[in-house]
């Protein structure tokens, strides 16, 4: 293939890899169009857990390139990711460099892309939660400022990149590829046996339950926040059992407070994609700080509480089924009762939240690039 005419995919962490494998199967039937792709994954999350199993499950082929740039400080692995990937476009001076979300790997990629000359096109781009404590923010705006092909998943996300002076030609609402995939792995999900599963066996044994993540350094960090949130869902599991996977970040918090086990909160590792969506999609309720679970909640209808001040996300409040609740454990508490007697929100899946987003973007690359 030549590499004029090739995409350079970059993953690196959790929240990326349920992003690109739409935007890859969308590249495979559209093989005849001559754009060609490559695989780069920069290692930032390196656990199976956290990255391999997510590959096998979600149909994502092996990737060209591998590096281990995971672990560290910002700078440190912002900068580990950015020296490998000048190297691989050196190589290759791909068409254009792809790349998805907010993790540091994303921006890491833009900025070495964009230095090289070579365009940069930014899936979920626009989102903004106008907080600047939170590292994605930063990586949000500065890889928006400097990308050449922005595809936002909500109208939020054009307005802002609009309203930030980007040219409307490079703004495109084309809807969401994690919501593809979510459709794609539903479908999926229905022809597997899930009977040894672990979502299942607690679905056995609980008949109503809740689901919890959370990872965010703003809640898991501090010892006081994380042992106020942990309250707060000690009290919610008094009126139903919560499970809670933990991420790597957040067990480390709690293994240091030292807290006593609850009964009705039961502390997994990481779950697998499939696992964890046969696990929520049917639970009464879901208590996050996750960007992504904001969207998947309102795109199943599943009452969602999000244990943060603000969202990037506004169409999950305002159209679908998310609340913002803050990290106020009284009102976390209050909220989720609400919730838990008949008053969780159901809300409508968004515009474009249809499984073809991906579609739209390969479309729209092919036309831009090929034609070069
Ligand atoms: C990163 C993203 C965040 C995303 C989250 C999803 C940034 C700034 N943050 O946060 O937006 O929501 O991924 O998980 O990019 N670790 C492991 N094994 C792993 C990965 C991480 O043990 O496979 C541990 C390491 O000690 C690491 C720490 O978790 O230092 C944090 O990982 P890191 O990738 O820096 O940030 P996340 O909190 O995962």
């Amino acid at each position: 293939m030549n590499a004029a005419r090739e995409l350079c995919i970059v993953a690196g962490a959790r929240p990326n890899f349920m992003k690109i494998a739409p935007v890859i199967r969308a590249l495979r039937t559209r093989d005849a169009e001559g754009l060609g792709w490559r695989l780069v994954h920069t290692g930032q999350h390196y656990d199976h857990g956290m990255s391999g199993v997510f590959f096998d499950e979600l149909g994502i082929p092996p990737p060209d390139v591998s590096f281990s740039a995971g672990g560290g400080t910002h700078a440190e692995q912002t900068g580990r990711v950015m020296v490998l990937m000048e190297q691989v476009l050196l190589e290759r001076r791909p068409a254009a460099v792809l790349v998805v979300g907010d993790v540091n790997s994303t921006l890491a990629a833009a900025i070495t892309a964009k230095k090289l000359g070579i365009p940069v096109a930014h899936v979920e781009a626009g989102l903004r939660s106008r907080d600047w404590a939170m590292p994605e923010e930063v990586n949000r705006v500065a890889t928006d400022a400097i990308s050449d092909h922005l595809f936002a998943t909500e109208p939020s996300g054009a307005a802002n990149l609009l309203a930030e002076g980007k040219a409307p030609d490079s703004v495109h609402f084309v809807g969401h590829v994690m919501i593809d995939n979510l459709l794609f792995q539903l479908e999926q999900l229905e022809r597997l046996d899930a009977s040894g599963w672990a979502s299942t066996r607690y679905k056995q044994e609980q008949s109503r339950y809740g689901v919890v993540t959370l990872h965010r350094p703003s809640n898991v960090d501090d010892p006081a926040t994380l042992a106020a949130l942990f309250g707060a869902l000690r009290e919610v599991a008094e009126d139903l059992p919560l499970v809670f996977p933990v991420h790597p970040r957040t067990r480390r918090g709690l293994e240091a407070l030292g807290l006593p086990p609850s009964p009705s909160i039961t502390l997994t590792d990481p779950m697998a994609y499939m696992d964890f969506l046969n696990l929520w999609k049917d639970a009464r309720l879901v208590l996050t700080d996750s960007g992504g679970l904001q969207e998947e909640t309102t795109a199943l209808g599943v009452p969602c509480l999000t244990l943060r001040e603000n969202t990037e996300r506004p169409v999950t409040v305002n159209e679908g089924s998310n609340t913002l609740v803050g990290t106020h454990p009284g009102t976390i508490v209050r909220e989720a009762r609400r919730a838990l007697s008949g008053h969780g929100k159901r809300g409508q899946r968004p515009d474009l939240w249809d499984g073809q987003a991906a579609e739209r973007i390969v479309s729209i690359l092919a036309r831009r690039l090929v034609s070069i």
